[in-house]
């Protein structure tokens, strides 16, 4: 991990207006923010390992988890919102058993929320490694999930 940081890091000028671009290329090279590349990125850029962590709570583009295998983002935006998205994402949380931006336990699904995925006539909406689920109610948005699961299993097979 060590060497693909520095890697990256290498790519960067040692200054505080490098942070952001540095935390996503640091993402966008192990899928997430691990906690082990903090104290370096800290170093490289040049300020204390809490304005790390506080640049990279305050954007939501930012996650300290690995993704799920299979990546879950229910449309929060206004034509979703108004046709019952809080019902979705509520009954996706409680048959996951996570909250937005985590990852089940086992790796299978990580949750987040978008603000629109530009297919609002089919709303309201979900995507499922980016493939549009529309017109969903809460029942529906379940049954999909557990399809999901099951391709899964039966790929390992
Ligand atoms: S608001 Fe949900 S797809 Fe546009």
């Amino acid at each position: 991990m060590q060497e693909r940081l520095e890697k990256v890091l290498g790519e960067y000028g040692r200054s505080p207006a490098d942070l952001i671009p540095i935390l996503q290329h640091v993402q966008d090279e192990f899928g997430y923010l691990p906690q082990e590349t903090m104290d370096g990125i800290a170093a490289h850029a040049g300020v204390p390992k809490s304005k790390v962590y506080g640049v990279a709570t305050f954007y939501t583009m930012f996650r300290f988890e690995p993704l799920g295998r299979n990546h879950v983002c229910v449309c929060r935006g206004t034509a979703c919102h108004v046709r019952g998205a809080d019902q979705i994402l509520e009954h996706v949380q409680r048959h996951l058993g996570i909250e937005e931006g985590e990852t089940t336990e086992d790796g299978e699904f990580s949750l987040e929320t978008v603000a629109c995925i530009g297919c609002c006539a089919l709303a309201p909406v979900m995507t499922v490694n980016q493939e549009v689920h529309g017109r969903l109610k809460p029942k529906t948005a379940t049954r999909t999930l557990k399809k999901y699961a099951t391709a899964d299993k039966e790929e390992g097979q």
